[in-house]
């Protein structure tokens, strides 16, 4: 098991956590460039910061930690950049996978990862095969993930059954819907971090974080601690929840 620090886990109030918190781990590169390094150190040291979170997600007994590690527009930067970052995410998970299932955690993958190489793409199903009967922190990796491409798709197969059949166009309701996108059976949004300083969604979760709380940071993910995790946890347990409706 990882090991806990428990005067860490013991500053957050267990009946006001998030069920689910989501994080845009913004910042690798300008971390880089700040200190005269290429930008794939800084994606080398997220790694190592993301590799902290999920322990303290894990002890924390998070039910759901989403990480956005690719989106649909970062095909964008240049080719050798993007090949860095696959090689990352094969070179994590090929090295990290025995000790997350030995910790209980079940992965799955947030996307389209069809683009992905095949080995890669084995890689995923493998680890998601791993893990898939644990019981512990659900560990969303979104990758070549984007809301807008998510909704999209969603709406696609919905079409589909309508096509077959299936169902009538007045049957689609949000549970529906729902049930249709990569997050189907999770528990929406509580609590969305960005690091970095950007304060946008960058077509993260659109449908997902409806009614998140949001939490920004100017640090950059390569500095992001435990301490400051657990500091947007309190700040969480602080915010008043409407939902629309009126506080009594
Ligand atoms: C986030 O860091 C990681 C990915 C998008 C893969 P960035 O690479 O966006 O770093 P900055 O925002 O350019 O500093
Ligand atoms: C969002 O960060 C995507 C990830 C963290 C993977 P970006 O750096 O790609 O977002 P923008 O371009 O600043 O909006
Ligand atoms: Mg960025």
């Amino acid at each position: 098991m990882w090991e806990s620090d428990a005067d860490l886990l013991a500053r957050v109030d267990k009946d006001k956590m998030p069920r689910h918190v989501a994080i845009i781990m913004d910042g690798n590169g300008r971390w880089a460039n700040c200190r005269g390094l290429l930008r794939s150190a800084g994606h080398t040291a997220g790694v190592k910061t993301l590799k902290k979170i999920l322990k303290t997600a894990v002890n924390l007994k998070l039910e759901a930690l989403t990480v956005y590690a690719f989106s649909t527009e970062n095909w964008k930067r240049p080719p050798s950049e993007v090949d860095f970052l696959m090689h990352l995410f094969s070179e994590y998970l090929e090295r990290e996978k025995l000790e997350m299932h030995a910790n209980n955690v079940r992965i799955k993958f947030l996307g389209r990862t069809e683009d992905f190489a095949p080995s890669l793409q084995k890689l995923i199903r493998d680890s998601v095969e791993l893990m898939k009967n644990n019981t512990g922190v659900k560990f969303n990796v979104a990758a070549d993930y984007g809301g807008q491409d998510e909704i999209i798709r969603a709406a696609q197969k919905l079409a589909c059954r309508v096509k077959r059949g299936e169902l009538s166009p007045e049957d689609i309701s949000a549970k529906l819907f729902e049930e249709e996108l990569d997050t189907a059976g999770q528990p929406p949004v509580d609590l969305m971090i960005r690091t970095s300083g950007d304060l946008r969604v960058s077509n993260f979760l659109l449908w997902q974080a409806a009614y998140a709380e949001f939490w920004f940071t100017d640090t950059p993910w390569p500095e992001f601690t435990p301490e400051e995790f657990i500091d947007a946890l309190i700040d969480f347990g602080k915010r008043s929840r409407r939902f629309g409706a009126l506080n009594n």
